[in-house]
C-alpha cells in the first residue's frame, strides 16, 4: 500500500491507512477479528468515560449487513455491498442524569477511529460512511443517533469500480499542509 507523505516519519498504521472501495466480496472475517475490531473501540476514551458509542454489527450474508447496507445512499451501497462487515455507529446523546452530552459525537468518532485502525492492524481496511439516510439508520437503534456506517473488508483491485469510484481509488491521498493547520505555534 502506499505511504502518505509525511515531514518525519510516523506510525505505518496512520501513514498507510487509506479508505478503499474496492473489496473482496468473498472475503470473510474470523469471529476473532471481528471482536478485536469492538474491543478496539470499546476501549477508547470518552469524557466522564460516558462510553456514548452502540453498534449495529452487519456480516455478509445476514440480515442485519441487509439492513445497514439498504440504509446507505447508492452510491455507498454500489460498492459497500461486498464488505465482509458493516458496522452502523449510533450514539447516545444524553447521559444517565437526563443531561444532554455535549460530546458524544466527538467520544464515538475516537471510538470508530480506534476500530479502523485496528481493523487495517489485522490486514482488513475500513472505510467510513455519513452517506446514510437519516430515517432508515435510526431504524437500526434503540434511541440513539446513527453517526457513522463503517464498511471493513479485504481490499481488492480497482478495476471492480466504475466512475468516480474507479477514478478516486488509486489516487494519492491528499492533506492541507501542516502549517495551515497548525495556526500557531509549528515548530520551524
Ligand atoms: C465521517 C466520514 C464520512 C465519510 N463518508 C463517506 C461516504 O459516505 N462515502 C464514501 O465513499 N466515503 C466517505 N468517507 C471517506 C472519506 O472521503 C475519506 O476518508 C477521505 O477522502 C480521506 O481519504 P483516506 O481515508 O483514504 O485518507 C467518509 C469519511 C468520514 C471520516
Amino acid at each position: 500500500m502506499m505511504r502518505a507523505k509525511t515531514a518525519v516519519d510516523i506510525h505505518e498504521l496512520f501513514a498507510q491507512r487509506r479508505s478503499p472501495r474496492s473489496l473482496d466480496e468473498t472475503a470473510t472475517m474470523s469471529r476473532n477479528d471481528v471482536i478485536g475490531i469492538l474491543e478496539a473501540a470499546r476501549w477508547a476514551p470518552s469524557a466522564n468515560n460516558v462510553q456514548p458509542w452502540r453498534f449495529v454489527v452487519g456480516q455478509r450474508g445476514d440480515d442485519e449487513f441487509v439492513k445497514i447496507l439498504s440504509s446507505l445512499v447508492p452510491f455507498n451501497q454500489a460498492w459497500a455491498h461486498r464488505a465482509s462487515l458493516l458496522v452502523a455507529v449510533g450514539g447516545e446523546s444524553f447521559r444517565e442524569d437526563g443531561n444532554a452530552n455535549p460530546t458524544f459525537m466527538y467520544d464515538c468518532g475516537l471510538a470508530v477511529a480506534q476500530l479502523t485502525l485496528e481493523a487495517h492492524h489485522r490486514g482488513f481496511v475500513a472505510h467510513q460512511m455519513a452517506g446514510f439516510d437519516a430515517e432508515k439508520a435510526a431504524e437500526l437503534f434503540e434511541g440513539q443517533k446513527p453517526i457513522v456506517i463503517v464498511a471493513i473488508g479485504k481490499q481488492a483491485p480497482a478495476d471492480q469500480l466504475e466512475g468516480p469510484a474507479f477514478d478516486r481509488e488509486n489516487a494519492a491521498r491528499e492533506r492541507k499542509d501542516l502549517a495551515e493547520i497548525v495556526l500557531r505555534g509549528l515548530p520551524l
